[in-house]
């Protein structure tokens, strides 16, 4: 099987790869990236040398570069997984978010529909549900919940949904859908909360909390992602939509704490700051129906998928720094700089 794997070079793309390729021999994988400030070529590294692996530096919104590569490659499957992905740079710049998470999008499924790929698959995520009180633990997310979105990020990824399955329905192109909630682990870029937080822990840097650090979101570990999205593309059924999740909601602040008494760091450095924007409450997927029709069931618990993130990423200082030490430097300072800090 040959799978095209696009935004490869980021936090989950990256790790699917190596699950990949660890677990299947016959698995031929193309990465195409356009390595935007989220990608990172020296994430692939481990793979580089594999020869199932193949890496093109492209953009999905260029459709030439994609009929070309689909022509010249012939996938079996796509798997999307690039996108512009992070929730306040949205706030901040809608329009690249448009562009590739609607756009790319639709020049993907255009390229399956010409040269025949037999399964493309859309990474999406549970923001595309808006959010949930948090007084209410008994709701959660179904895949009959209706779209509901609060920022352009989300509002995006839920247009693409409904992009591919206006695909099926007219074209008969085999979509099918995931829809997951928050992940952690190795090599998820220092802007999502919990690398930041380490990152800024061991720096001995203040830990920016939005609001009161009531906001919950469901965690799961990377590596239980990517397991979910290879039984979709091979057992799951066409047309249809996947939520993934392991019934494992945390507040922020309880994420925050626990990632200071981790590193042996005082709460001291906590420090709230002005809320984001629109914020959702509360995430909370219900994985009943990959559950009962897949079979697939978390296997990290948080308490372990955490620690394996924390020393990841004391193992792997390299990695960060050299991120937080070039561009991301100005970001910081934009999202961060004159934010008001309110206790
Ligand atoms: P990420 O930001 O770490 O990586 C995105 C990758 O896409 C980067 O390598 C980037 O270079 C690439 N990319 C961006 N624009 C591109 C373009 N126009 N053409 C080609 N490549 C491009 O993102 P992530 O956290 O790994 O998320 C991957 C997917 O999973 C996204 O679709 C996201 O919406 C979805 N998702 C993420 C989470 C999460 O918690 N991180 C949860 C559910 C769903
Ligand atoms: O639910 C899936 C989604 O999870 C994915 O689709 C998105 O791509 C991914 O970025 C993530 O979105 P969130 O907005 O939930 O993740 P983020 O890490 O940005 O924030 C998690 C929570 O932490 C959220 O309530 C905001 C809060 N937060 C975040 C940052 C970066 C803070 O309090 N302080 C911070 O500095």
């Amino acid at each position: 099987m040959k799978i095209f794997v696009t935004g490869g070079a980021g936090f989950i793309g990256s790790n699917f790869i190596f699950y990949m390729l660890d677990k299947y021999d016959d698995c031929k994988i193309v990465c195409i990236d356009k390595l935007t400030y989220a990608g990172n070529l020296s994430t692939l590294s481990p793979v580089s040398e594999n020869e199932n692996f193949r890496f093109v530096r492209a953009d999905i919104c260029d459709r030439e570069a994609m009929y070309s590569l689909f022509e010249s490659e012939k996938p079996d499957v796509v798997i999307n997984f690039a996108a512009e992905t992070h929730v306040d740079r949205s706030i901040d710049s809608p329009d690249i978010f448009l562009k590739t998470n609607i756009l790319g999008t639709a020049v993907l499924m255009d390229a399956c529909i010409k040269y025949g790929t037999k399964r493309f698959h859309q990474v999406s995520t549970d923001e595309v549900y808006g959010d949930l009180p948090l007084d209410r633990p008994d709701l959660l997310f179904t895949e009959k919940t209706p779209l509901c979105t609060s920022s352009p990020y989300s509002g995006s990824k839920a247009s693409a949904d409904l992009l591919a399955l206006a695909y099926f329905r007219t074209y008969g192109l085999p979509v099918s859908i995931s829809r997951c909630s928050n992940n952690y682990g190795p090599y998820q870029f220092p802007e999502k909360l919990i690398p930041l937080m380490i990152a800024n822990a061991l720096n001995d840097k203040p830990l920016p909390v939005y609001g009161e650090g009531k906001n919950v979101r469901d965690w799961l570990y990377v590596e239980d992602h990517c397991r979910a999205v290879d039984l979709i593309i091979r057992k799951g059924r066409v047309g249809e939509v996947y939520n993934i999740g392991g019934h494992n909601e945390m507040k922020n602040i309880d994420i925050v704490r626990l990632i200071c008494k981790e590193l042996g760091k005082g709460e001291e450095l906590i420090t709230f700051v002005s809320d984001r924007k629109g914020h959702d409450l509360r995430y909370a997927i219900d994985p009943t129906k990959i559950h009962t029709e897949l079979g697939w069931l978390p296997e990290t618990m948080f308490k372990d998928g955490i620690r394996k993130t924390i020393k990841w990423y004391l193992e792997n200082k390299n990695w960060w720094e050299t991120i937080i030490s070039g561009e991301y430097r100005s970001y910081y300072e934009k999202m961060y700089g004159d934010r008001e800090v309110i206790k």
